[in-house]
């Protein structure tokens, strides 16, 4: 199977604190993946280092083949999306923030297809024109990823993305990642959440900053 990432023996030091250590894993490609493991073991510092948000102290991944310093951050972005924990929504409008796709693409605003994917996470069109400030958390939840997915990445990496959400809009979500999954993006999740860990087929466990072996 060929791999998506490559982490060797990768470590991230925080003042003297050492939050990842000596982390060694193979993500296959168009894998769906659980990340579990108790809170502050190091999750989302694994997550922000594979989505290049911030860099090791030591050790490299391995994106596609290559050292992940050698990618163009944009381009890098384009392909392995990260999904935050708490999502911020930008600018004034919800427009904005779904015109920010394509605006990054060069390319013109496609009302048709925002509609449609606002359709999908259970949102009608007059979501497009409204204030972020009168959006609910579990909206902007969706309206952010939809922010992702829009211009499907190779990989999706999802922080705990459900956890403001009631059952019915979980399920919204696990089924809009599910059918891009099928589609071939390779997905990451961390989640805390036990129905998802209890659904889940191949699980990764961070604890104390290691990787726990299965
Ligand atoms: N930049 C930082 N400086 C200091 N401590 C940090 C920093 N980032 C994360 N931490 C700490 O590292 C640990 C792991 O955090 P995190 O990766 O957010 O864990 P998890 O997502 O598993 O809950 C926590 O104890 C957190 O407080
Ligand atoms: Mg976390």
């Amino acid at each position: 199977m060929e791999k998506v990432f490559e982490v060797h023996d990768l470590s991230y030091t925080a003042g003297d604190k050492e939050i990842l250590k000596h982390i060694n894993l193979e993500i296959e490609k168009g894998k769906y993946i659980t990340v579990i493991g108790p809170s502050g073991s190091g999750k989302s510092t694994l997550m922000r280092i594979l989505a290049s948000m911030i860099s090791a102290t030591s050790g490299e991944v391995i994106f596609d083949g290559k050292r992940i310093e050698t990618y163009e951050p944009t381009t890098y972005r384009q392909r392995v999306s990260y999904a935050f924990q708490q999502p911020t929504l930008f600018g004034k409008t919800v427009r904005e923030n779904l015109n920010f796709p394509f605006e990054v693409r060069n390319l013109e605003f496609d009302e048709g297809k925002v509609k449609q994917y606002l359709k999908m996470v259970n949102l009608d069109e007059s979501y497009i024109d409204k204030s972020v400030n009168d959006v609910s958390g579990g909206e902007k939840q969706r309206i952010a990823l939809i922010r992702n997915l829009i211009f499907p990445p190779e990989v999706l990496i999802t922080d705990e993305v459900t956890a403001g959400l009631d059952v019915e809009n979980k399920t919204i979500v696990h089924e809009m990642l599910q059918q891009f999954n099928q589609q071939g993006v390779t997905i990451l999740r961390v989640t805390h959440d036990e129905s998802e860990i209890e659904a889940s087929h191949d699980t990764i466990t961070i604890k104390d900053g290691m990787v726990q072996n299965v």
